[in-house]
Parts: C-alpha cells; structure tokens; sequence
C-alpha cells in the first residue's frame, strides 16, 4: 500500500530531490537577500549536501556526512523572515518540479521543523567555531 512507503519513495527518490534542491538553489544564488549567505560557498556543494540531508531525513539511504543544520547555521543571524522567504522559494521550487500539493506540504512541514534551531533574533546568539569566523548577518 502506497501508505507504507516512505516520503523518500513517494517523492520518486533521488532524482526528484536533485531537480527540486537544482531549481531551489538557482533561485537561493539569484535572491538579492539570501544569496548573501553564500557568497563563498559553491552551489553544486550546497544542492548535494542538502539532497543528501533530505533523503536521509526522508526515509531514504543514509548518505549524509556534514555537521547537523543547528551546528552548520550556528555562526548565521536568520530571522523568521529570512527562514519563510526560504520556504516559499522552496515551494515554488517543489511545485516547478511538477510534485503534487500533498507531497509539498509535507515537505515543506519537514522541512520547517528546523525553524526554532536556526533562528535567531541577535548575533549575540550566533557562535563562532573559531575566533575569527565571520557572523554572517545581512539585511535586506
Ligand atoms: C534562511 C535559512 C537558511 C540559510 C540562510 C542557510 C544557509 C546555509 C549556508 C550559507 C550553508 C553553508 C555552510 C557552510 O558550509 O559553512 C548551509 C549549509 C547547509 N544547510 Fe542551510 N541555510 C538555511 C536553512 C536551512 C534549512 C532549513 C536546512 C535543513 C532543512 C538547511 C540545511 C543545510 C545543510 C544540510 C547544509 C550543509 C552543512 C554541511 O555541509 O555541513 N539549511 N546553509
């Protein structure tokens, strides 16, 4: 029963996730706010990590080896509006890649469980890993 599958397979495995994380990122790189956060870091690195991420979270192989998004996002000032403009570029995202609304939904509810460890309201919250790490924190 299509029931017991997992969301991984129901998305259509990996391929899905490498067509939504492409179109999601192209839009991310090209965003006059966020693509701030990623001046220095490859987008091809980002599509990967974040495929890897999701289908592990997903129900799908567990392939993913970097830090866990709290860790990895711990020296970024994001904001709840920050966080949303990502979610709504990434339904579009979902939905460009021809994925039905119940699917979306449910990736997006996935995905927006992350929201309370990746917000922040000061930089006196970021944490750098080393001293001379830059807090990233832009405005619009
Ligand atoms: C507005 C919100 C977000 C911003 C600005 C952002 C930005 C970034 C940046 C700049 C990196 C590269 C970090 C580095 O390599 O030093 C990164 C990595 C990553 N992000 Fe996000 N991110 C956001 C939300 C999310 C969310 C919601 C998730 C998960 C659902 C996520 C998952 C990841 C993963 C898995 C990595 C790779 C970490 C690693 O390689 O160790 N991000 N993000």
């Amino acid at each position: 029963m299509a029931i017991d599958k997992t969301l991984y397979e129901r998305l259509g495995g990996k391929s899905t996730f490498i067509k939504v994380h492409k179109i999601f990122y192209d839009k991310a790189y090209a965003h006059p706010w966020l693509s701030k956060y990623f001046t220095d870091k490859p987008q091809e690195l980002l599509e990967n990590q974040q495929t890897d991420f999701m289908i592990q979270l997903m129900g799908g192989p567990k392939r993913y080896s970097g830090k866990s998004p709290k860790s990895a996002h711990q020296h970024m000032l994001i904001s709840d509006e920050l966080f949303e403009l990502r979610a709504q570029l990434l339904s579009d995202s979902i939905k460009e890649a021809g994925i039905s609304d119940a699917l979306r939904e449910e990736w997006l509810q996935t995905d927006a469980t992350f929201q309370r460890a990746l917000v922040k309201t000061s930089e006196a919250e970021c944490i750098r890993a080393y001293p001379t790490q830059a807090i990233l924190n832009f405005s619009k």
